[in-house]
């Protein structure tokens, strides 16, 4: 199974867009990783130096390459605020997310992870999985108002409990 993704995605938010990463998207990636909360609920490291945010964006550019997934970066007026990727996973295709608090706040995470969550379904994924730490509270109703449904709980990698999450073909996002 692969994945081709496209290089721009619709957003129903004014001024928003959603386009692919791009080599210099390195600056965001640092400044979200001096986000506090992005660092605790996600798999950014805290504090990436330009370096190491550049590595970061590499990683994401060839995964991207090897059609196994890819990151889009959220556009309010130009400036980046967030970025939504998705993975293959051998159980299917994954969302993750991470905003700056300036793209907070007004539903654009919703309708990103919805857009890249039907874009999979319409490639023909047959669902689309997340998960979130537990007590993340605000990506959990996230993925409530994107229409995913809780699956159950797992076990990072790393120890941590995890919450999964499934979007089913079956159930389509839906406006709010
Ligand atoms: C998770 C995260 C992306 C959520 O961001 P967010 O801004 O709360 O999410 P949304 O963009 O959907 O905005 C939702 C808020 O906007 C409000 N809102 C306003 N207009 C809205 C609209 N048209 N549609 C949906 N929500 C809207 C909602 O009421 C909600 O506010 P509330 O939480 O006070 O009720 C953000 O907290 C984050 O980046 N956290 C750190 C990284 C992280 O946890 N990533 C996920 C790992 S699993």
């Amino acid at each position: 199974m692969t994945m081709e993704l496209p290089e721009a995605l619709d957003l129903p938010v004014r001024e928003a867009r959603m386009r692919a990463l791009r080599d210099d998207d390195w600056v965001l990636d640092r400044d979200l990783s001096r986000v506090p909360d992005v660092p605790r609920w996600t798999y950014y490291p805290a504090d990436l130096s330009a370096e190491r945010a550049r590595e970061w964006v590499a990683h994401s550019l060839a995964v991207r390459a090897d059609r196994r997934g890819g990151r889009f970066v959220v556009e309010v007026g130009g400036a980046p605020v967030g970025t939504v990727g998705i993975t293959l996973r051998p159980d299917g295709p994954s969302v993750y997310y991470a905003f700056l608090p300036a793209g907070r706040g007004g539903g654009l995470a919703t309708e990103s992870v919805r857009a890249v969550a039907r874009w999979a379904l319409a490639d023909g994924a047959p669902h689309v999985d997340a998960r979130t730490m537990v007590d993340n509270v605000p990506s959990e109703r996230v993925l409530e108002r994107a229409g995913f449904r809780r699956r159950g709980l797992d076990v990072g990698p790393d120890g941590v409990q995890l919450t999964c999450w499934r979007l089913a073909r079956d159930r389509q996002p839906t406006k709010q």
